[in-house]
């Protein structure tokens, strides 16, 4: 029964590798689930022990941008309770809003802005899973933060915090809306990790998240953003956030 759910972002795959005993299955071979599509994102979920603690890794995710629902999105995060996980831990990747993010910074995310639209708890209320009116209030967990920092420092990884803005994509945003949402109290923009957070503390997980920015936003360069070099700093940074998470793990497990 795993103890911790962690979702791998773009190219921050790595961390499957690091795991023990562990039995792959393919997103396509699950009940209901399709294929991933985004590149960078090879769309398994492993089972396993990580540093000794029985984790479940989704390698890949289902983003809004693909055309997939809400509901379909959160799906790996509602398995991980199933499973018996209590805590998720979200990773992803992001353009750097606060201009002092450049590409290998790794947040801590503080808290998020849900500029999606987009809701996965919308309709029926499931009240078996979750209450109606979910509070946000420490959406991203404190202790889990702390923890976090923890890790980091007994790794010798620096580490920064800030609020994580989660759009629908799939287009990088235009200068005007890096601006804007620098204005909003944004310190990163992405396309994703918002609605699996706000599903997982509906269901009464506990949830952590670590955002590596890969580019500075849009406008602050002057040079254009592709998805490549995207991919590229998560290789480049992904072996320092593997490193943390790791580390996070295996001082939960103690
Ligand atoms: N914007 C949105 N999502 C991203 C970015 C970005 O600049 N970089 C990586 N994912």
């Amino acid at each position: 029964m795993p103890r911790v759910g962690i979702v791998l972002g773009s190219g921050l795959g790595g961390l499957a590798d690091d795991l023990e005993d562990a039995v792959a299955i393919p997103f396509a071979d699950l009940p209901g689930w399709p294929e991933a599509t985004a590149p960078g994102h090879i769309g398994r979920l492993l089972l396993g022990r990580l540093a000794g603690v029985p984790v479940v890794l989704l390698q890949g995710r289902f983003h809004l941008y693909e055309g997939n629902d809400p509901g379909l999105v959160v799906q790996p995060v509602l398995l991980f309770r199933r499973l018996g996980a209590e805590i998720v831990v979200l990773t992803n990747a992001a353009g750097g809003v606060d201009p002092t993010f450049g590409a290998g910074t790794l947040m801590v995310i503080a808290d998020h802005l849900n500029l999606t639209g987009r809701t996965p708890l919308l309709g029926p209320n499931a009240d078996g899973i979750g209450a109606r009116f979910t509070d946000l209030t420490e959406a991203w967990s404190p202790r889990l933060r702390a923890a976090l920092k923890v890790a980091g420092a007994a790794e010798g990884v620096d580490l920064a915090e800030g609020v994580y803005a989660g759009l629908l994509g799939p287009q990088y945003e235009t200068p005007a809306e890096v601006r804007m949402l620098r204005g909003l109290g944004a310190d990163a923009v992405g396309m994703s990790t918002v609605l699996e957070c706000i599903a997982a503390r509906w269901a009464g997980l506990e949830v952590c998240g670590v955002t590596l920015i890969t580019n500075a936003g849009a406008g602050y360069s002057g040079e254009p953003l592709t998805h490549d070099e995207v991919l590229a700093a998560g290789a480049e940074a992904g072996p320092r956030l593997t490193r943390v998470i790791r580390r996070f793990v295996s001082e939960l497990g103690g």
